[in-house]
C-alpha cells in the first residue's frame, strides 16, 4: 500500500540573525562562517516563542495547503529534540493548539538532525501496514535554546523553524514516501549531544567527517534497495549542516550540485526540521516541481543517519 502527499507548510520565525551580528558578540567574522559553513543568515525564535508554537503554525499551514482540518488527520508524527516541555510530546501539545475535536495519536521521534527521516520511515511503516490514512510529519526545533554564547565553534551553526508534510493512503507504490532507510550507532554518541546543562557539545571535525561518509553512504543503499539509479533522482535535499558537506556528498554521488536544494544559508542547521523546512521552502519558490522524485540523505547526533525517497 502506498501513499501520497497532500500538504505541506513551513514556519520561520521573525527574527533573522545574520553572521554580521555574530561579529558584534564574539571573535567569529562573516568570512569564516561563509568559508567554513556556507551559512549567512538563521531565524531564531522570540524568548516566548516555544517549539509547539512554531510546530502549531507549520501544521496549519500544511492543513490550510491539503484543504483539510486537524479532524481529518488520522497520526501526528513530529521530529523534536529541543521542546521545553519533557513531556507531554510536542505531537500531543499541538493538537489543542489546531483545534481538535476527536481523538487522534500523537508522539515525537527524538532522531537528532536525522529525526525527519526516521519520521518518514514510521510513516512509511504504517502506511505499509494499512494502520493510518492521513498522517501528518512535522519537523520542528528551537535549537537557539543550546546555544553556548561562549562557544563560538557552535554558536554560529543552528537556526529555529519548523515544517510539516501531509501523506495521505494511495494505491500507487510510486507516489509519496516509496522507501525509507535508518540507521544509529551509539558508540559514537560522545562525538555530538546535548549536555545536562542544555548546551550544544559537538567534536566539529570528527562529525564532519562522519557526515561526509554516512550521508552519502545512506543515498547509495537506499537508492540500490529501490532499484534506481542517481539519473532516476530529479533533486536531493540533503541534511542541511554545512554547504562543504552538501558538496562533498554531490562529489561522491557524482551528482550536480544544480540538482541539490540548498537552504543551509539562510536556515542554518534547524536539525529535525532541516528537510521538511527545505521542501516548504522549494515548493514556495517554484524550485521542486509536483511529480519529481527526491532524494532525502540525512545525518546527526546518536549518531544517527539515513535516507528517504520521496515522490512529490
Ligand atoms: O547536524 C548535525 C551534524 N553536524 C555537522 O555535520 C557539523 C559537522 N562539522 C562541521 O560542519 C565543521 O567541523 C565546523 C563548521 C563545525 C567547523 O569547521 P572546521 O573547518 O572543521 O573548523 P575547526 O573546528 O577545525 O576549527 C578551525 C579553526 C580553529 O582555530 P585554530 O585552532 O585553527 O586556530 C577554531 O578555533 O577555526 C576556529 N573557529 C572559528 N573561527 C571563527 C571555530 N569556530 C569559529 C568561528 N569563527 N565561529
Amino acid at each position: 500500500m502506498g501513499n501520497r502527499l497532500i500538504g505541506y507548510g513551513s514556519y520561520l520565525p521573525e527574527r533573522v540573525m545574520t553572521n554580521q551580528d555574530f561579529e558584534k558578540i564574539m571573535d567569529t567574522s562573516d568570512e569564516w562562517i561563509v568559508s567554513r559553513t556556507g551559512m549567512r543568515e538563521r531565524h531564531m525564535a522570540r524568548d516566548d516563542e516555544t517549539v509547539v508554537d512554531m510546530a502549531a503554525i507549520a501544521a496549519q499551514r500544511a492543513l490550510d495547503n491539503a484543504k483539510l482540518t486537524i479532524d481529518d488527520i488520522d497520526l501526528i508524527i513530529v521530529a523534536n529534540v529541543s521542546a521545553e516541555l519533557d513531556f507531554p510530546s510536542v505531537g500531543c501539545q499541538i493538537l489543542g493548539k489546531l483545534g481538535a475535536t476527536k481523538n487522534i495519536p500523537a508522539f515525537d521521534v527524538r532522531g537528532a538532525c536525522t529525526g525527519y527521516i526516521y519520521a518518514l520511515h514510521c510513516a512509511r511503516a504504517f502506511f505499509t501496514a494499512g494502520i493510518h490514512n492521513r498522517i501528518m510529519i512535522i519537523g520542528a526545533e528551537k535549537m537557539s535554546r543550546f546555544i553556548d554564547w561562549s562557544d563560538r565553534s557552535t554558536a554560529v551553526l543552528f537556526g529555529d523553524g519548523a515544517g510539516a508534510m501531509i501523506f495521505e493512503h494511495s494505491t500507487s507504490s510510486y507516489s509519496g514516501i516509496i522507501d525509507t532507510v535508518i540507521m544509529s550507532d551509539g558508540n559514537e554518541f560522545n562525538m555530538l549531544h546535548g549536555s545536562t546543562d542544555h548546551r550544544i557539545i559537538m567534536n566539529g571535525p570528527e562529525t564532519y567527517k562522519k557526515a561526509v561518509q554516512l550521508m552519502p553512504d545512506a543515498a547509495r543503499y537506499i537508492m540500490s534497495h529501490a532499484g534506481i539509479t542517481a539519473d532516476n533522482v530529479d533533486w536531493i535535499i540533503p541534511h542541511q549542516a554545512n554547504l562543504r558537506i552538501i558538496q562533498s556528498c554531490a562529489e561522491k554521488l557524482d551528482f550536480p550540485m544544480e540538482k541539490i536544494l540548498v537552504t543551509v544559508d539562510k536556515h542554518a542547521n534547524t536539525s529535525g526540521a532541516s528537510g521538511v523546512l527545505a521542501l516548504s521552502y522549494a515548493f514556495d519558490n517554484d524550485i521542486i516541481k509536483r511529480g519529481q522524485l527526491i532524494l532525502y540523505p540525512a545525518f546527526g547526533s546518536g549518531l544517527t543517519w539515513g535516507a528517504a525517497l520521496i515522490r512529490v
